[in-house]
């Protein structure tokens, strides 16, 4: 494994491994992670410029906190967390709504919801925000309530360019049912995009989904600009209510990464990591979340710690 560590010594680009920083090196076995030595080059990542997260504000008396949940990275664990910690709150007596953005629909999957014979989806609540009492659904626990995402969705960032007060779409439907739920979870696709930036606009506090693995904090980066940006011009209020660190082992750089995003975010942290569990990903096949499927396993015992020190945070108890 050769590395790289001064310009100078750079090999060519069709020889080299990927590089996304002169300091902050992948060598191209990075998997091996028996090999001590990738520690310390991602040591270095924590030299590059700190990452900074706002910290969120408590939710106004008398309506729903919404919440996103975030990351423009794929496959990090954003819907298992909506689906099991609204799950979680709502088996707790909380009245909880999700909505999905994501034309994946998955949300609806995971929570026994089927999404064929849907007729209004969260493309009708952004376009048409009288819909957002008629588009909700039942889901297979009691007290939680789902507006659905699936494939209409696509193309729709297209077609919101046109409108006026694009960006706060989503924030004006969502008014009408803020008084009538506890939380308001948003799942998100995994995008930037028009979308993704309506659920900004739209919420309290943020959710930041990240895997203990190598690229985590890059990607924490780009989101903050992006939510310092949305701060700046549309929603001076967004903040970050935890940081949650997924599919988690107990390898070395599993823990590397997690010490890493500890020491970055101290305060928003959500230190319960959620461990890497097939239950997991069994229980949306069922279509109910975690604590119906099997709350005994590491994953239900995960999501349950981690839903309480959120509902503290959310003054929820
Ligand atoms: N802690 C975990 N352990 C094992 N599998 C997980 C875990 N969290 C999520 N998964 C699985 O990983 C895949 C991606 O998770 P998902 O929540 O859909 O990510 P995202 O919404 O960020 O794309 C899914 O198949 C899901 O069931
Ligand atoms: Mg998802």
């Amino acid at each position: 494994m050769k590395k790289f560590k001064d310009k100078k010594t750079l090999p060519k680009v069709e020889e080299a491994p990927l590089i996304i920083d002169i300091e902050f090196i992948e060598t191209e076995d990075d998997h091996s992670i028996a090999n001590i030595d990738t520690y310390e080059e991602i040591e270095t990542t924590k030299s590059i410029n700190p990452i900074h997260l706002p910290k969120s504000l408590a939710t106004p008396k008398g309506r729903a906190r919404i919440v996103t949940v975030i990351n423009q990275k794929g496959g990090v664990g954003k819907t298992t967390t909506v689906i099991n910690i609204a799950a979680q709150l709502a088996l707790r007596g909380f009245n909880i709504l999700v909505i999905d953005s994501d034309s994946q629909g998955n949300c609806a999957t995971g929570l026994g919801v089927d999404k064929s014979k849907v007729k209004e989806t969260t493309r009708d609540l952004i376009l048409n925000p009288e819909t957002a009492i008629s588009a909700r659904h039942a889901t297979a626990v009691e007290k939680l309530h789902i507006i659905v995402g699936d494939k209409n969705l696509i193309g729709l960032e297209q077609e919101m360019l046109r409108q006026l007060g694009r960006e706060r779409r989503l924030l004006e439907a969502l008014n009408p049912l803020l008084p009538h739920y506890d939380i308001i979870f948003i799942d998100t696709p995994p995008s930037l995009g028009l979308v993704t930036i309506n659920a900004l606009v739209a919420s309290d506090g943020l959710l930041i989904p990240v895997q203990t693995e190598y690229f985590a904090l890059e990607g924490l980066a780009l989101l903050s600009g992006t939510i310092r940006e949305v701060r700046n011009l549309l929603n001076p209020n967004l903040g970050v209510d935890g940081v949650l660190l997924t599919m988690h082992s107990s390898t070395m750089l599993n823990q590397q990464v997690a010490n890493e995003i500890l020491d970055n975010f101290p305060e928003l942290i959500v230190k319960t990591p959620i461990r890497r569990n097939i239950k997991l990903a069994e229980a949306p096949s069922h279509g109910i979340p975690i604590h119906l499927y099997d709350p005994s396993s590491t994953g239900g015992q995960d999501y349950q710690e981690i839903t309480t020190v959120l509902a503290r945070r959310w003054g929820l108890i």
